[in-house]
């Protein structure tokens, strides 16, 4: 099966990412067929400063890299290291009903939230399905908050296929339940641009602040406390197995439960959890050279298998008029 998904390089990685798509990606990486990318196309709809672009996308290369990302094993790569993608995009672009993208929640919640309402961001769907039917991918894992782009690409896969013959593999969202939606720390989808991030690489002070920060109830220390959207309950179990969420909520409804103590282990779950982690990132980003060639070996494998499904796009819609 295979299996793709990209993510932006357009801040600090935070628990949302790691959980709803790149720690599911290097599970992934074990028996499947991965692609694996940074988005910096996409990028561009909301980053406009070119040193601050390059940075992010090197530190979520060494970043993704140090989180088990297997190069050997996945293709790995940076988006615009493979321009045909937006060779793709225009293709589609003309199949793409105005309708289609007028209904694309994320436009208006990003043009609401101050980024600038442009063609790009308009676009942004169009530049995503084009990512995911270049290389052809069955599966892409997700959160769900990118429900309604997976949408966008089936429907254009369909359309493509129909308008001009046999072209793309139609993908299926791969969206995980228990990771669909993680929580900041104000209790909305945690979102670089809500600035409800706990980040995955924070220093400890930071990371002890964020979590001291997080909004709670004012259940009474001797009432037993709510399970259904407490953030403490929702961020503590991402760490849990069945069991260990069992043995949570029995803490949580026995009368007596402290939040500050909740927070408190919620903490030291992140720092641990982590730590080796960033131990190999901090290494990595020491190595300039080793993530800059295995970037760039990942491009050259992904164009190649770019090349099949945009040889055939060309074909179909009539661009191959010598022959
Ligand atoms: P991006 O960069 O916003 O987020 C990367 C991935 O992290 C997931 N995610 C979350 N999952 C659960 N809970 C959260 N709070 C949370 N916040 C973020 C996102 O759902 C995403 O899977 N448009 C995409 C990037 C993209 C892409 C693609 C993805 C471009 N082309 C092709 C898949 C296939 C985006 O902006 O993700």
């Amino acid at each position: 099966m295979r299996i793709l998904s990209g993510i932006q390089p357009s801040g600090a990685l935070h628990l949302g990412n790691y959980f709803g798509m790149m720690n599911r990606m290097v599970n992934y990486q074990q028996n499947n067929e991965l692609f694996c990318f940074l988005v910096n196309y996409h990028a561009l709809t909301s980053v406009f400063d070119a040193n601050l672009l390059r940075k992010q996308t090197f530190d979520a290369a060494s970043d993704f890299l140090a989180l088990g990302l297997d190069p050997d094993k996945a293709v790995f790569w940076v988006q615009a290291d493979v321009p045909e993608v937006t060779e793709l995009t225009w293709l589609l672009s003309n199949i793409t009903g105005i309708g289609l993208l007028e209904r694309c929640h994320s436009y208006k919640d990003k043009t609401a939230k101050g980024i600038p309402a442009s063609h790009g961001l308009f676009s942004y769907p169009v530049l995503m399905a084009a990512d995911i039917l270049l290389y052809g991918a069955d599966k892409v894992p997700v959160g769900k908050d990118q429900k309604q782009h997976l949408e966008v690409a089936r429907d254009l896969a369909i359309r493509f296929n129909n308008t001009y013959g046999e072209t793309f593999v139609v993908p299926e969202p791969d969206i995980e339940e228990d990771f669909a939606t993680v929580p900041g720390i104000d209790g909305q989808k945690m979102s670089k641009s809500y600035g409800n991030t706990i980040e995955i690489f924070a220093d400890e002070k930071s990371l002890r602040k964020k979590i001291m920060s997080i909004k709670t109830d004012s259940t009474p220390v001797d009432e037993p406390k709510p399970i259904e959207g407490n953030i403490l309950f929702d961020l503590y179990a991402l760490f849990l197995d069945e069991k260990g969420k069992a043995d949570l909520k029995e803490r949580f409804i026995t009368p007596g439960l402290k939040y500050g103590d909740i927070k408190k282990e919620i903490f030291e779950v992140i720092r641990d959890y982590f730590a080796p982690y960033k131990k190999e990132r901090d290494r990595l980003a020491g190595d300039k050279k080793y993530v800059m060639e295995t970037m760039q070996k990942g491009a050259r494998k992904a164009r190649q298998a770019a090349a099949v499904y945009l040889e055939r796009a060309r074909r179909n819609v009539g661009l191959d008029y010598n022959n």
